[in-house]
C-alpha cells in the first residue's frame, strides 16, 4: 500500500506532494507565459474579498489542490503585477524565473542563514554574492554586508552602523544627519526608529535636477558646527524614487571625508545599475561611500524579497550588531566564517542571496547589464513620446529608468492640472492596461513612469503615453 497522508504529523502523502508541487510549478510557468495579457494591476473591494475569505478556522483536513485553487482563483488575481511589462508604478519588480525557482529551493531546504554552523554552504554563496556587489561598486576588500528584506532594512542597518561607529553615547543628542528633500521615506523612518529627533535631521534642498546642492550641504554642515552641533552622517541617493536623480556622489564623498562624516548611499532603486556600464559610469562615486544599499528585487530582477547592504569595512557592521547570548556560543564562527546574524538585526533569516547568485550564474552579468541598459532606454522612449504631445511637459528627464511629466496647457490652472493628471493616471491604472501613478514635485502632481522591465517593448511605452493623453483630454 502506498504511504498515506499523516495529518497528525502535518505530512502529505508522496502522491499528494507530487500533485501539489506539480500544480504550483505548472501555475508558476503558465502565469509567467500569460503575464503580459493580464491586467498590470487589479484591485478588488474588501467587501467582495471578505465574502470569499471570511470563515471560521478550519478544524479538519482538505484536499491541498482544492485549497491551492482557491488561492489561485480568489486571491492572486487581485494584485499589482510588478513584473508585468506595463507596470510602471512605484518601482517595478521584474522578477526572473531562475530567481523564482531559487526561492522555491530555499523554502524546500528550509535554510537558516543566520549562523555559519547551520548554513555554511549558503553562507559561502552569500559572501561571494556580496563580494561581487562590493567589487562592482569599486569598494575595497574590507567591504562586506548582508542580504536584507529590502531597501528599508538595508538603510536602517547602515544607519545603525553609522551611529555606532561615529557617535559616542554622550554625543548622540547633538548629532545631525543630512539627506536631501528627495530622500526616500524609509530613511526618515529609519532615523526615527533609531531615536533621532526631527531637529537632528536636515533635508538639504535639491537643485533643478533634484540632486543635492553641494553648496547647501556644505553651508548646512558649517552652520551646524558653528552652533555646537555634531554633523555625523550624510545619506545621498543613487537614484531617487521620485525622479531617479543621482546625487553628486564623488564630490559629496570629498566633503564627507573632509568633515569626517559617514556617507551612506541609498541605492535601493538605482544601485542595481552597477551591473551595467552606463550605471557604473553614473555611480562612480559609490566606491567612496562608507555604505550603500541596493535592492536586487528592483533593478536586479529578483522576486520579493531581496535587499542588500554593503559596508566599506565589514568589521564596523559586526561591531555595531554583534552580541552573543549564552545559547549561541556553540555557533561561533572561526576565521573568515561569517555569522550573518552578527551583522544585522535578524537572527533567523532566509537565504536571500541564492536567487541573485543563481540568476547571475545562469544568465551571466553581461545579460544583466543589457537588461539594465534597456531600462535606461525605455525611460528615454517615454520622454520622447511625451515630448511630441501638445499640452504635456517633461518635468524630470529620464534618469535611472524614471521619467516624470505633466499635462498643463497654458490656460489650465495648477489645481486643475493636478486633478486631471491624477485622475488620468488612476483611470489608466484601473483599466488594467498599464500601471502608472503620480508623485509630487515641488508641490505639484506629476505623472511618473519607472521603466525597469527589460520585457517592456517600445510599443508598450508609446501606447501607454497615448492612452494617458486621450484619458486626460476626456477628464
Ligand atoms: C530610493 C529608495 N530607497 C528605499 C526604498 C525602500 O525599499 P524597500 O521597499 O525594498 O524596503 C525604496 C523603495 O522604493 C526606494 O526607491
Amino acid at each position: 500500500m502506498p504511504p498515506r497522508r499523516n495529518d497528525a504529523q502535518l505530512d502529505l502523502s508522496p502522491d499528494e506532494m507530487h500533485k501539489l508541487g506539480r500544480e504550483v510549478i505548472e501555475w508558476a510557468i503558465s502565469y509567467r507565459l500569460k503575464l503580459a495579457d493580464l491586467p498590470a494591476l487589479q484591485r478588488a473591494k474588501h467587501a467582495d474579498l471578505a465574502a470569499k475569505f471570511s470563515e471560521s478556522l478550519p478544524s479538519g483536513p482538505s484536499d491541498p489542490n482544492v485549497v491551492l485553487r482557491r488561492v489561485i482563483d480568489d486571491a492572486l488575481p487581485f494584485m499589482g503585477r510588478a513584473d508585468h511589462p506595463r507596470y510602471f508604478a512605484f518601482v517595478p519588480g521584474p522578477a526572473n524565473f531562475v530567481g523564482i525557482a531559487a526561492d522555491m529551493l530555499v523554502s524546500a531546504a528550509n535554510v537558516f542563514a543566520g549562523t555559519w554552523l547551520e548554513g555554511s554552504g549558503p553562507g559561502a554563496i552569500e559572501l561571494q554574492t556580496i563580494a561581487w556587489l562590493a567589487q562592482l561598486a569599486g569598494m575595497p576588500a574590507t567591504a562586506g554586508g548582508l542580504f536584507t528584506s529590502g531597501g528599508s532594512m538595508a538603510n536602517l542597518t547602515a544607519l545603525h552602523a553609522a551611529r555606532e561607529c561615529k557617535l559616542a553615547a554622550p554625543d548622540r543628542q547633538r548629532a545631525v544627519v543630512y539627506c536631501s528633500d528627495q530622500t526616500h521615506s524609509s530613511i526618515g523612518r529609519g532615523l526615527r526608529i533609531l531615536g533621532f529627533l526631527p531637529k537632528q535631521v536636515r533635508e538639504i534642498e535639491t537643485g533643478e535636477d533634484f540632486a543635492i546642492d553641494l553648496g547647501q550641504f556644505e553651508a548646512g554642515v558649517a552652520a551646524d558646527r558653528a552652533a555646537g552641533r555634531l554633523p555625523f552622517c550624510l545619506i545621498s541617493n543613487a537614484g531617487t524614487t521620485n525622479t531617479g536623480a543621482v546625487d553628486p556622489l564623488e564630490r559629496l564623498g570629498d566633503v564627507c571625508d573632509r568633515e569626517g562624516l559617514w556617507h551612506h548611499v541609498d541605492g535601493a532603486l538605482g544601485a542595481g545599475a552597477i551591473l551595467s556600464q552606463r550605471g557604473r559610469r553614473l555611480l562612480r562615486g559609490l566606491s567612496r561611500a562608507d555604505s550603500f544599499s541596493v535592492d536586487p528585487h528592483k533593478w536586479m530582477f529578483q522576486p520579493y524579497v531581496c535587499g542588500c547592504v554593503v559596508v566599506r569595512d565589514k568589521a564596523q557592521l559586526q561591531r555595531a550588531f554583534s552580541n552573543v547570548p549564552d545559547y549561541m556560543e556553540d555557533a561561533d564562527a572561526v576565521g573568515s566564517e561569517t555569522n550573518f546574524w552578527e551583522y544585522g538585526p535578524e537572527l533567523t533569516r532566509p537565504f536571500r542571496a541564492l536567487k541573485l547568485w543563481m540568476s547571475l550564474q545562469v544568465f551571466g552579468a553581461d545579460a544583466f547589464g543589457a537588461a539594465i541598459e534597456r531600462g535606461f532606454e525605455l525611460a528615454e522612449v517615454a520622454e520622447r513620446a511625451v515630448s511630441k504631445l501638445s499640452g504635456w511637459r517633461v518635468c524630470s528627464r529620464a534618469s535611472m529608468g524614471v521619467v516624470t511629466f505633466r499635462y498643463q496647457p497654458a490656460t489650465m490652472t495648477d489645481a486643475d492640472a493636478d486633478r486631471r493628471n491624477r485622475v488620468a493616471a488612476r483611470a489608466l491604472t484601473e483599466s488594467g492596461y498599464a500601471a502608472v501613478l503620480t508623485t509630487r514635485l515641488r508641490g505639484r502632481i506629476v505623472v511618473r513612469m519607472c521603466t525597469l522591465n527589460p520585457r517592456t517593448t517600445d510599443a508598450d511605452i508609446v501606447e501607454t503615453v497615448a492612452r494617458l493623453d486621450s484619458l486626460i483630454r476626456d477628464t
